[in-house]
Formats: structure tokens, sequence, C-alpha cells
């Protein structure tokens, strides 16, 4: 096979040319960063999950007209995704105390928020993804205005989708991050969700026992991440449960 262009090179994915203009293929690796890639890990079959799930997800916002990235999957590990001019925020949504929230705000975790509460982290490892003020974002013309109240738009949209999918299968999504990318048509642009939706950047309990699910099982040491990834998509019906390893060739006598 000819070789492929490689776009870009992130943490968890890796972005090549796509077959047609205006679309690219999105790989997804097992690499898994904490922290701002302190902490590191391969954990093998943790691409194939990711790859089931975003696709899961976003087919999921297609069906309800929420615009989002996603074309197709082509195979295990890769998806042919609308290239985009991805906006340098992080779009966090919580609705329950967790992570970062809980400890600037002395909170402990786990309790219900008022509402949904939505917050913008400059995506640049280097500084630790900084939170950052709508002030900011408008004034270093990262988005503008209008962005910013159409990304709230949708990011309240996935909100509504995601936690609906996931206490279905008795799962409290406790929070989430998305990004955004604009899409150019002529002079006019669209907001679409972009990168992915996986366990990577959710955070997902059980509602019955608070399990966790989600990324945090490798950022604590809580146990393999694999198999909590595999829990998510065997509740959600995504895949078989030992779909991520390739069967191991069997000598016939
Ligand atoms: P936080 O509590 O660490 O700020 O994280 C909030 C949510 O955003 C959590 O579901 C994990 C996700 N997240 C990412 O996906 N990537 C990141 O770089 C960070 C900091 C958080
Ligand atoms: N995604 C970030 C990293 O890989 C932060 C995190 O998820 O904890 O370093």
């Amino acid at each position: 096979m000819a070789r492929r262009k490689k776009i870009y090179e992130g943490k968890a994915k890796i972005l090549y040319e796509g077959p047609e203009p205006g679309t690219l293929v999105q790989y997804f690796k097992d690499d898994a960063t904490a922290f701002n890639a302190e902490k590191r890990a391969v954990i093998e079959g943790k691409g194939v999950l990711n790859n089931r799930l975003s696709e899961f997800f976003m087919t999921g916002l297609t069906q309800l007209g929420i615009p989002n990235h996603f074309i197709r999957r082509l195979n295990m590990r890769e998806q042919l995704i609308r290239q985009v001019e991805i906006i340098p925020l992080e779009v966090i949504v919580r609705n329950v105390s967790a992570g970062s929230m809980a400890k600037r705000l002395g909170m402990e975790e786990g309790v219900q928020l008022p509402r949904p509460i939505i917050e913008f982290s400059l995506k640049d490892d280097k500084l630790g993804d900084p939170l950052v003020p709508e002030e900011y974002i408008t004034a270093f013309g990262w988005a503008s205005q209008q962005d910013l109240d159409d990304i709230v738009q949708l990011a309240i949209r996935v909100n509504d989708f995601m936690s609906g999918v996931m206490y279905g299968v008795g799962i409290k999504l406790v929070d989430f991050k998305i990004e955004v990318g604009r899409i150019w048509d002529g002079d006019y642009q669209r907001l679409v969700v972009a990168d992915e939706i996986s366990p990577d950047s959710c955070r997902l309990w059980d509602i019955e026992t608070g399990a966790k699910f989600d990324k945090d099982v490798f950022r604590r040491d809580l146990g393999s991440l694999t198999d909590a990834y595999t829990e998510v998509a065997r509740r959600l019906g995504v895949m078989p449960s030992n779909a991520t390893h390739m069967p191991k060739p069997t000598l016939i006598n």
C-alpha cells in the first residue's frame, strides 16, 4: 500500500490525509497519557475500543442532527472524518463534581451540580491546559462571542444525548470534554463536534456501585483500563467483549 501522508500525531491519535479533499483518516493508538503526558502507558486494545465507541456516539449525534466530523469507520482502528479547523479549546461539561473542579473548589467528588456547568481550557499541554475565561477567548481571537454561543449550544446538546444514552445502561455521565472544529463553506463556517468522544475524555460512573469506567482508572491506578472500557462497550452493545484481541493461532494436530 502506498505510504499515506501523516498530517498530525497527537497523544492518542494520528491523522492521515484522507481519500478525498476535505477528509482525513483518524487512527486510534493504544497510547494512554494523563496529567498532560506526565504519565504514559500503552494499553493493548484501547484504540480499537475508542474507535468503536467514538463511532457509536458520533453516529448517535448525527441521528439527532448534532453536527460532527464523523463520516464512517474504516476498520478496527481507523475512521474517516471531515477535515476541520480545530478551535484551540477544550470544552468541558460537568454534571457532577469531580476532578479538577472538585480540587479547585475544595469540594467532595460526586456532588450533583445545580445545573450543567460548561468551562473552557486552552489546548496547550506545555501550560497544562489552563482554564480560561470567555474574556480571554474573545480578546485573543481563539473564538468569537457568536462561536462561543454556538459552542455552548453544541455542548449542551451533546450532554443531553450522552447523559441519556449512558443513563440507559446504568452509567452516570459525570463530566466530559469535547473539541469543536470549523468547517468552511466559502465565506460561511459551521461548527461541528470533532476529535473523539470516548471514555478517554469522559467520566463515567456505575449508577449502582460508583465503579469508574473511564480514564481515571489509569490516572488513579484503579485496575484494568481495557476492562473498564470493554464494560462500557458491552453495555452499549457496541462490540463483543473479546473483539479487541486478535485470536492467537492454534496448532491443529
Ligand atoms: P478535569 O476534571 O481533569 O478538568 O477533567 C474534566 C473532564 O474533561 C474529564 O471527563 C476528563 C476530560 N479531560 C480530557 O479529556 N482531556 C484533558 O486534557 C483534561 C484536562 C480533561
Ligand atoms: N489528556 C491529558 C493528557 O493526556 C490529560 C488527562 O486526560 O488527564 O495528558
